[in-house]
């Protein structure tokens, strides 16, 4: 079963020249947790955004060539998604932009961490999802920084 996980801001911004647009320790503490000791997916920007593999954590990068540093490479998505899509295992999609898209339609759970803020500058952003399709729990309201911020979890009902 797929999970997603992101940050985003207002207009849905996550990432700005290859780098995440906002940075808060809570934000990254809450992501750390909840992807700790389970396999996490990204697209190759963001794996090249990364200083290394993230630890305690299987590491698989989707892209055409293999990407040795990795746990795993994963060049045939539909295979990935058909094969993992009903287990229990909980496999956490961490981004970017064109990742979750593929796997917004297959993911029963999205973890946002949605942060009253907004960059202009920003160029990549989270897919637009019907949040009337989906349950809708407050995990945590926050502020850091002078930025206010929810994180919330979406359950595809
Ligand atoms: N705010 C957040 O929560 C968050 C989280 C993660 C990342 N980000 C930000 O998002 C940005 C990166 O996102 P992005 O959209 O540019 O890239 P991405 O989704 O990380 O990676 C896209 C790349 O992955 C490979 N790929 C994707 N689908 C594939 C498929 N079906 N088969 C084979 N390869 C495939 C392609 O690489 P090739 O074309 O080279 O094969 C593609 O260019 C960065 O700014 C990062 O900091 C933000």
């Amino acid at each position: 079963m797929f999970s997603i996980i992101a940050s985003v801001g207002k207009n849905n911004e996550i990432g700005k020249k290859g780098e995440l647009v906002f940075h808060l320790k809570e934000d990254m503490e809450f992501f750390r947790k909840t992807t700790k000791n389970h396999t996490v997916v990204m697209g190759l920007n963001t794996w090249l955004s990364l200083p290394g593999k993230l630890k305690n954590r299987k590491n698989i990068v989707i892209c055409e060539k293999d990407v040795p540093k990795a746990d795993q490479t994963v060049k045939d998505l539909p295979s990935f998604i058909k094969n993992n899509q009903n287990t229990p295992e909980e496999i956490f999609v961490i981004g970017g932009g064109v990742i979750y898209k593929e796997f917004l339609p297959y993911a029963e759970t999205i973890y946002l961490t949605e942060i009253d803020a907004s960059d202009e500058k920003a160029d990549t952003f989270f897919p637009i999802f019907d949040k009337a399709k989906y349950k809708t729990t407050l995990i945590k309201k926050g502020s850091e920084d002078g930025l206010n911020y929810s994180i919330v979890k979406y359950n595809k009902i």
